[in-house]
């Protein structure tokens, strides 16, 4: 029963649409309209609205963080590593990534993920948050192409999993992984192209 409770305030938590929100809340309209027509910041970003483009990273980033944190202090024991990959903490942290990706109020099409991931890295372990911060800011900051650094950052976090031993998270990141590179396949078409913007540039 922990389990699906968890599952619930992860995906609530992960399904608020920041980016929507917010741009919505400026008066700029439905950021869905504009450039790759995704809920997330890189996106926001290009409203021109960079304050805009930091709230909607932060909410999204916060949300995944949030998720995980709260079922750990009510699930779990907040100090020890859980100890099933099935148990409320890694469930907790899917489920808002889901929620992110397919919020029911937006009938089930929202972002793809790289944010929401970022801080549910964080929740579970900071040095896997580490890892995910440093290759996508690094990634971000050579070559200023937004997915190809969430979409490293995200696979870099599942390998780091593996090799420092977060054994229970493994299935979970590795699950999330997958999604995140599916939900940017056209993302990926793109940069096979050469044809994916950077960020600064307009689409
Ligand atoms: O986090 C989203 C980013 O990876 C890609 O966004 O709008 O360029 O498809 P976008």
């Amino acid at each position: 029963m922990d389990t699906l409770y968890a599952a619930l305030i992860g995906y609530l938590l992960g399904s608020i649409p920041f980016g929507l929100l917010l741009t919505r809340f400026a008066g700029l309209g439905d950021v869905r309209n504009i450039g790759s027509g995704n809920i997330g910041a890189t996106n926001v970003l290009r409203t021109g609205n960079k304050r805009l483009a930091a709230f909607t990273l932060l909410g999204d980033l916060a949300k995944g963080l949030a998720a995980v944190l709260i079922a750990r202090a009510l699930f779990d024991q907040p100090d020890l590593m859980p100890q099933a990959a099935y148990g409320p903490v890694p469930v907790a942290a899917l489920a808002a990534v889901l929620g992110h990706c397919f919020p029911v109020w937006l009938g089930f099409k929202g972002g793809k993920g790289v944010a929401t991931n970022a801080g549910v890295c964080f929740g579970l372990a900071w040095p896997l948050g580490l890892t995910y911060a440093i290759v996508w800011l690094a990634i971000l900051g050579g070559l200023r192409i937004s997915s190809l650094a969430g979409m490293a950052a995200v696979v870099c976090a599942a390998i780091a999993a593996s090799i420092l031993d977060y054994e229970p998270f493994v299935p979970v990141l590795a699950l999330i992984a997958v999604l995140v590179l599916w939900l940017h396949r056209a993302n990926i078409g793109r940069l096979v192209k050469g044809e994916e913007p950077r960020v600064g540039a307009k689409k």
